[in-house]
């Protein structure tokens, strides 16, 4: 294991310190609101090609921290690239997003590999050793994957589909089928998490931005169990492996979660009270959030009084500050330049 002994911010509250500057990185730093992203992304023809190129994969990931000086990196890639690798057809439409397809019944689980295909996924192995290479040894590097339970509503509606109705419907339809479905991601995503600690990452995070759409008890089956296998099988293999929760959307089932995951970091979304984040996540679990994205767009007193609103929330315990979900393209480089210096008192 590879696991980096440097003391960096991100890992420093990731292990359970506070910092008077909280560390900031934001979801989706590298994409399309960058100019040079967008120069690397047409010169790479497709999205899978550019997240299967490791020398254009680590260009995309290091050119947010040129530009910023963000505490972190995220590795360049996407969840779906473990679709891909169990034999699944990926592909993503120009301005439409990512198009599979569907696995509607059990038999098209059973026709999924076993296991992942490891050589499909080398080139993100490659693209974390790059650019571990060139990051500077203060800024941590993030693996990341999907959660199973959001990778498989991909998986089965070929596409984003509203509330994720395709998925629910096969969940309870059909609940050995898709258990299975369930059971092959959780093992693609622990061998693939394992391999990217191998490959040189500080930490991963474990994206569940469709967990907001499941009651209770399926909550419990198919985002919080999953989530937990994943963890236990990751940290066989690497002990102290560094492990960030974003269950999006969550809201009243957010104790259930951080509860129930041995996590060093819960990222929340910006629907998200703080008071009720404060008193529901541990005071070892750093919190990773939430400002809301439409602030950082829209700018001015706006996200200054949303940034001071999130710093006052959290600022005083293990945090790092990041929106509630991804950047979006449409927001101006001069809004990130101003938030940073707002957080980091500049
Ligand atoms: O900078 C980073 O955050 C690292 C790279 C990253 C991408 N996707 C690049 C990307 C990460 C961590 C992801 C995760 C991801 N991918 C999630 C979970 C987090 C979230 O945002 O909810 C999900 C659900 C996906 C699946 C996915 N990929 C969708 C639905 C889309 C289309 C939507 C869109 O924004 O266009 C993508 C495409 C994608 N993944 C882009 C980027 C930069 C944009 C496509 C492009 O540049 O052509």
């Amino acid at each position: 294991m590879k696991q980096s002994g440097l003391p960096r911010p991100v890992t420093e509250v990731l292990d359970g310190k506070s910092r008077k500057i909280p560390p900031v990185w934001l979801m989706r730093q590298a994409g399309r609101y960058l100019p040079e992203y967008r120069a690397v992304r047409e010169r790479a023809g497709s999205f899978l090609n550019l997240c299967y190129s490791p020398e254009l994969a680590a260009e995309v990931t290091l050119q947010p921290i040129r530009r910023f000086g963000f505490d972190a990196a995220i590795l360049f890639s996407d969840i779906l690239v473990v679709p891909h690798a169990l034999g699944q057809r990926v592909s993503f439409e120009e301005g439409e997003g990512p198009r599979l397809e569907p696995v509607a019944d059990g038999k098209a689980i059973d026709g999924l590999r076993q296991q992942v295909d490891h050589a499909t996924l080398a080139p993100v192995y490659e693209t974390i050793r790059l650019v571990r290479g060139r990051l500077a040894p203060s800024v941590a590097l993030l693996g990341f994957c999907g959660a199973a339970w959001t990778v498989a509503t991909y998986m089965v509606a070929g596409r984003a589909v509203e509330g994720q109705i395709p998925a629910r419907q096969f969940a309870y339809r059909d609940t050995s089928g898709f258990a299975r479905l369930i059971d092959r991601l959780v093992d693609a995503s622990a061998t693939y998490l394992v391999q990217q600690f191998e490959a040189g990452v500080d930490a991963v995070q474990v994206f569940d931005t469709w967990a907001g759409v499941l009651g209770p008890d399926e909550f419990m089956r198919w985002v919080v169990e999953p989530t937990r296998r994943i963890v236990e099988a990751v940290r066989r293999d690497v002990p102290n492996a560094r492990i960030i929760g974003f269950p999006r959307g969550a809201g009243t089932l957010l104790p259930r979660y951080v509860e129930s995951l041995p996590l060093n970091a819960v990222g929340i979304d910006w629907t998200v009270d703080p008071a009720f984040a404060r008193a529901s996540v541990p005071p070892g679990m750093a919190i990773q959030g939430n400002l809301d994205p439409m602030a950082l767009l829209v700018g001015g007193a706006a996200l200054d009084r949303a940034v001071d609103g999130v710093l006052q929330a959290f600022g005083d315990r293990p945090f790092i500050f990041n929106l509630g979900h991804g950047i979006v393209p449409a927001t101006p480089i001069a809004h990130v330049e101003r938030m940073l210096a707002r957080v980091r008192r500049c």
